[in-house]
């Protein structure tokens, strides 16, 4: 048996809430002011529509050099680069541009998206001690502690309070597999009469915080990465909102549902009745 990870107090969680919104913030300036007009893809990874820019790999590769400097002991998870074992128990989960795809074509829904969490570095099982999104176009940051709430540059977060499903604005994501986007599909056709609206916003992390704002009621996603919700699921669940699987499970990549107590479960009935975990 591993002895869990003792969790930091709260004002050593207050400045790694800090820490993770200065880290973002900065990367964030990279990603801003080096868009070109014309992004260019530097490479793809699980599909051709999978893509990375140069602006990811600067962002990761700046990221991971101010933990370096300031949290030597801890342990990396980025999405651009290997895994990196720390000793004290902790990992920093980092999306360096989460939107990439945004980015591409310059619609300005794309984040940085940095958070440091305690235990076994997968969502299912660590526990998110702080995190932040920077929204790059906009320059806001969503902020949360673990215990401490959540925050968009400095004010108060607080998700909806419930609302049947018929007046609920949801939000979702695609997978970059063909099979798997098309089974979506297949289950989003089927929901949308029961919905007020969906939104596809194109960044996860963002999807997360706009619960914790109140600007979605409710978010689901098949597929997910541990950097595309470290972040966002924190600052959901601070700002009141539940966040978690099917069937009971945690949030993971299986599935993440997000939403206030009261109408999360009716769309995580809805998911679980259309087997939405059974789609590639
Ligand atoms: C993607 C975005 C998107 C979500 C995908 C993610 P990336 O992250 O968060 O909204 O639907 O599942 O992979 O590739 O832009 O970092
Ligand atoms: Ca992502
Ligand atoms: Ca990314």
């Amino acid at each position: 048996m591993t002895t869990p990870t003792a969790l930091p107090d709260a004002d050593t969680t207050a400045r790694l809430v800090e820490l993770a919104a200065s880290l973002a913030r900065e990367a964030g300036a990279l990603v801003r002011d080096g868009r070109p007009d014309q992004v260019d893809v530097a490479a793809t990874k699980s599909s051709p529509i999978d893509v990375v820019t140069e602006r990811d790999l600067a962002s990761e590769a700046l990221l991971r050099s101010l933990l370096a400097r300031h949290r030597p002991d801890d342990g990396i998870l980025g999405e651009e680069d290997e895994p990196v074992a720390g000793t004290s128990g902790l990992t920093w989960v980092l999306d360096p541009i989460d939107g990439t795809v945004n980015y591409l074509y310059g619609i300005p829904a794309y984040a940085v998206s940095v958070a440091v969490v305690a235990g076994p570095p997968v969502p299912e099982r660590w526990t998110a001690v702080a995190g932040a999104v920077h929204s790059v176009s906009d320059g806001r940051t969503y902020t949360a502690g673990r215990g401490l709430g959540a925050a968009c540059d400095g004010r108060a977060l607080r998700a909806n309070p419930p609302r049947p499903l018929a007046e609920s604005l949801v939000g979702t994501g695609f997978a970059y597999t063909a099979q798997r986007r098309g089974e979506q599909a297949t289950i989003l056709a089927e929901l949308m009469p029961h919905i007020r609206d969906v939104r596809r916003i194109g960044s996860a992390a963002l999807d997360l915080c706009s619960v914790a704002a109140g600007n979605l009621d409710l978010y689901y996603e098949r597929g997910l990465k541990p950097w595309d919700l470290a972040a966002g699921a924190l600052v959901a669940a601070e700002a009141g909102a539940v966040v978690g699987g099917l069937h009971g499970a945690p949030a993971g990549e299986t599935m993440t549902v997000a939403g206030p107590r009261g109408s999360v479960e009716r769309l995580v009935a809805f998911l679980e009745e259309h087997r939405a975990t059974d789609c590639a």
